[in-house]
């Protein structure tokens, strides 16, 4: 059984959001072609996850102060086959809710908490900002060490490109069969790009150095992790 976990960040409840709508759609998609696909769609703003503090405790100790849902997101996401992260697009950006939930996630940011998983972006908007909050979205897939597989934008103003969302039901699809994902050349710059910063502020990066240590990364290459056996 593949599971797939959709991480939303519009402030509405379920039957009034777009984006939620849309993520729907879209996992009914993969339903009709894939038997035996499980599905959590995580909205954010219906969860109890409260605003970071940003007092960086996280990355001294490696946990949160704040006790709230973010643990149970967290491991949600970990027993995910693939990621969806999805936005409305407000102000050109992600949303103030998926944002929060960015913020509190420092720590699974800088140590690719979900390497090797793929992952799309679910982007809806009135007509304008979804390549940047597309773009945002990615970069943050990119830092959870995921591998992207494609975006599904959706504006209210424009036609909806049915071909592009086809060609990402049809990959996302062949992926839940068994195809196996190439990392792109992002993944592997922002991998060594990470090491490198927090190999040279270890005092700032203590929760992360010792993670890094922990799983003997800082020797490694995004390939030889993503090519160890128990990443498949
Ligand atoms: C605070 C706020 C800011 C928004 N900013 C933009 C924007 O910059 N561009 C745009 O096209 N639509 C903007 N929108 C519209 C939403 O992106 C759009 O309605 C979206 O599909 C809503 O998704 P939801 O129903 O899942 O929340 C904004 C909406 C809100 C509430």
């Amino acid at each position: 059984m593949k599971k797939i976990v959709a991480v939303i960040g519009s402030p509405k409840p379920s039957d009034r959001s777009v984006t939620y709508a849309l993520v729907n759609e879209f996992i009914g998609s993969l339903k009709k072609s894939n038997d035996g696909i499980e599905a959590e769609i995580i909205s954010l703003s219906q969860r109890n996850i409260l605003p970071c503090k940003g007092c960086l405790d996280c990355k001294k100790t490696g946990k949160c102060v704040i006790d709230d849902d973010m643990g149970s997101i967290r491991d949600s996401m970990s027993q995910a086959d693939i990621l969806i992260f999805g936005s409305p697009v407000h102000f050109s950006h992600v949303s103030s809710v998926f944002h929060n939930f960015v913020e509190r996630s420092i720590v699974p940011l800088h140590t690719f908490e979900h390497l090797g998983k793929p992952f799309v972006n679910v982007v809806t908007t009135n007509g304008s900002g979804e390549q940047e909050a597309d773009k945002f979205l990615t970069k943050i897939g990119l830092l959870f060490g995921c591998i992207k597989v494609g975006s599904i934008l959706r504006s209210d103003n424009d036609r909806f490109d049915a071909k592009a969302y086809d060609r990402v039901v049809l990959e996302t699809g062949s992926i839940l069969s068994g195809k196996k994902v190439r990392p792109s050349l992002e993944n592997k710059m922002y991998f060594s790009f990470m090491k490198k910063v927090i190999e040279e502020n270890p005092d700032y990066f203590k929760a992360e150095t010792e993670i890094w240590n922990e799983r003997g990364w800082f020797k490694k290459s995004y390939t030889d992790i993503y090519n160890e056996p128990d990443k498949r």
